[in-house]
């Protein structure tokens, strides 16, 4: 069934998304609740409260969807879900959910990697604009709130795998720009904030370093050797099982450069003119960029716009050096840092200057939503690759 119709299910953090997408190309419909407004007082999600709005969100945005899309339950081809990473709660109610209309509806379920759908959010797209021969190996960058990772992917007929070439050591891009925001007063999610102050700052008025690594990741040594173990006889092993321990990884570090902005706020004595901040925007209820500018000296938006160079300096550097150690043919970025402006000026000046072409998507599929689970379905609906209707929420799900 060369057009099918996929309903897609996205819970895995504080959105939730559902889509119908036709042949992993055409999106019909892509309906996303924002939970924004419920986490942005405590300044990050509350895994709790996360479970609870999708909870109340998911049957509206599942119907919306079809509706949006001209399709019904009866209409669509197969359903598909995000089964992991994610927080295990907020998982468990887009699996319940889908589960549920599979088995009522006695239609095939697809358990989706959410890291996967960020890849094909890419894909999805290029399709669409009828950029069919794209050049592999593909190196993907998905970054945002909960990742940071670099994967080689690489596709024959329709089965995808994916080798991890880099991870952070702690936390994620987007949990730095989630976090400094919160530091500094800026609101919350941090990253838009951020990225439409920095162009207003000097990116080189504050030094920043961020870590290199030199080790390999000790709980990476150990889950190598565990898989290598358990695909010791096994023919069809994925390129992750077989890759070489011996090459270079390419591991990340934010949570360094967050303590450096603390100790810079410190030692500068910023404090007061971020509790003055605070107060300011406790009482516009939709602050505009003129708002922020106006409650942001010089320093502050010199201090914003220096970290945000740091990590897009930091991102970019790692992501073409990896490129360039496994011959890639082409670079995706994919992830909500992905929206960043100076990120994608940044990587594609300098993937051009490597001969590299390098693809984003658009913004609204950067973030998450449930059209890139749908259109990285597709590929597992046409192998037939159905999820067994025991299967649960895997928050640590990895990508291979
Ligand atoms: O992909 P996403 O919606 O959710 C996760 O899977 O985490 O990404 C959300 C993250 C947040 O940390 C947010 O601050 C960041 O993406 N983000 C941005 C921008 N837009 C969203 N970071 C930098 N610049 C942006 N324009
Ligand atoms: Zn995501």
């Amino acid at each position: 069934m060369p057009d099918a119709n996929i309903l897609g299910i996205e819970s895995s953090c504080d959105e939730t998304g559902a889509a119908v997408v036709r042949a992993g190309e055409e999106i019909l419909s892509n309906v996303v609740a924002s939970q924004i407004a419920t986490h942005a007082p405590y300044g990050g999600v509350v895994p709790e409260l996360a479970s609870r709005e999708h909870l109340r969100a998911v049957l509206p945005v599942v119907r919306g969807a079809l509706a949006e899309a001209g399709q019904s339950y009866a209409s669509i081809d197969a359903i598909a879900v995000t089964q992991g990473p994610g927080l295990a709660g907020a998982l468990l109610v887009g699996i319940s959910f889908a589960k549920a209309l599979s088995f009522a509806l006695d239609k095939p379920l697809i358990a989706v990697n959410h890291l996967e759908g960020h890849v094909h959010a890419v894909l999805l797209e290029q399709r669409a604009s009828d950029n069919r021969d794209l050049r592999f190996p593909v190196l993907a960058l998905v970054v945002s709130g909960g990742h940071t990772h670099l994967y080689l992917a690489e596709r024959k007929d329709n089965l995808w795998t994916y080798a991890e070439s880099g991870h952070t050591r702690d936390d994620a891009a987007g949990e730095a720009f989630d976090k400094v925001a919160k530091l500094l007063a800026l609101g919350y999610p941090g990253g838009p904030i951020i990225d439409r102050l920095a162009p207003h700052g000097d990116p080189h008025g504050v030094k920043f370093q961020i870590a290199q690594i030199k080790h390999r990741d000790r709980n990476e040594v150990a889950r190598e050797k565990k898989l290598k173990l358990s695909h010791k006889h096994d023919a069809d092993s994925t390129p992750a099982a077989r890759s070489d321990n011996s090459r270079p990884r390419f591991d990340f570090s934010y949570s360094g450069i967050k303590t450096a902005v603390l100790r810079y706020v410190e030692t500068e004595h910023l404090e007061p003119s971020i509790e003055q901040r605070r107060e300011a925007l406790k009482d516009i209820a939709k602050p505009t960029l003129d708002d922020y500018l106006c409650l942001c000296d010089h320093q502050t938006l010199d201090l914003v716009a220096s970290f945000q160079r740091a990590i897009v300096t930091d991102l970019v550097s790692k992501t073409l050096a990896a490129a360039r150690e496994y011959d890639v043919q082409t670079l995706f970025v994919s992830g909500g840092v992905a929206a960043n402006q100076e990120l994608r000026t940044t990587f594609q000046r300098e993937a051009e200057m490597e001969g590299i072409p390098v693809f984003f998507p658009s913004r609204p599929l950067s973030t998450d939503n449930a059209a890139m689970i749908a259109a990285a379905a597709y590929p597992k609906f046409l192998r037939q690759e159905f999820a067994a209707s025991d299967f649960s929420a895997e928050a640590s799900l990895p990508l291979r």
